[in-house]
């Protein structure tokens, strides 16, 4: 991998704006690796693009390894970023790098990833800072936390902006090389990009942040529902489905093979 945490942080100092998207097997990420992606993050959403559950919450560490380790045999540049799924950190520090560090162990993932900024988190920064595991960070939504807070824009109201900066400033403080800012008000998002010195990745952020990230079935036109901030480039669904109502054509009429 040639894009770092470091880079990450140069590019904001340099104004360049940092893309991050999806993937959840190795055909994916070959593709955004070779399309220049800087970041592929083998997020938790792949429990709903590529397993068919309803939320991110059912998928397992051992999932996620095995996701990770196909998706990074087909990168060679970008900054792979892995999930740390529900219930596999919150519990307490331990737990947290018990898991961290078997995703490091068993892959070539640059870094990990996980959801809040309450206390308990901030001090699970720190630790895997401490122990040489690089933190990416992720606040507003968290959608691991959908039974509390649903699918609801965060950061409306003064307390809830309050709390989200306090988080994020702590998470910064703590270690975390950048931070995740999912579905919150764009007044938010420009206010927290100009506190951090470490970079914001938007996601319904608008387009002050640092980065963006999209996930990537809803990009290319592969997922059932998209969310109102994300935007279909392609509608991949719709190739699929007359391809290989083609080929059962062709196979039925004699017409393949030929
Ligand atoms: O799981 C995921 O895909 C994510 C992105 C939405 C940032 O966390």
């Amino acid at each position: 991998m040639n894009v770092t945490p470091r880079k990450l942080q140069q590019w904001k100092q340099e104004q360049r704006p940092i893309v991050c998207l999806t993937a959840w097997d190795y055909a994916i990420a070959k593709l955004l690796d070779q399309a220049g992606i800087d970041v592929i993050l083998v997020g938790d959403s792949l429990a709903m693009v590529a397993l068919g559950h309803t939320s991110t919450l059912p998928v397992t560490l051992e999932q996620m390894i095995h996701h990770t380790q196909a998706v990074c045999r087909g990168v060679n540049n970008a900054l792979v970023v892995c999930d740390l799924p529900f219930l596999t950190y919150q519990t307490d520090v331990i737990q947290a790098i018990a898991s961290a560090g078997k995703i490091i162990k068993e892959t070539n993932a640059g870094a990990v990833k996980l959801e809040g900024g309450y206390p308990a988190i901030i001090e699970t920064v720190t630790r895997l800072t401490e122990i040489g595991i690089p933190v990416l960070a992720h606040v507003g939504l968290t959608p691991q936390s959908v039974r509390v807070l649903g699918y609801r824009q965060q950061g409306k109201t003064i307390e809830q902006q309050d709390k989200i900066l306090h988080e994020a400033i702590a998470l910064e403080k703590a270690g975390a090389f950048a931070i995740v800012l999912e579905h919150i008000t764009e007044e938010l998002a420009i206010t927290i990009s100009k506190t951090l010195s470490i970079p914001t990745i938007g996601i319904g952020a608008g387009d002050n942040c640092d980065g963006q990230v999209l996930v990537t079935a809803d990009l290319l036109g592969l997922s059932e529902k998209i969310p109102p901030f994300a935007k279909r480039y392609a509608n991949l669904q719709q190739i699929i489905l007359d391809s290989v109502t083609q080929f059962a054509d062709d196979v039925k009429s004699g017409e393949f093979p030929s």
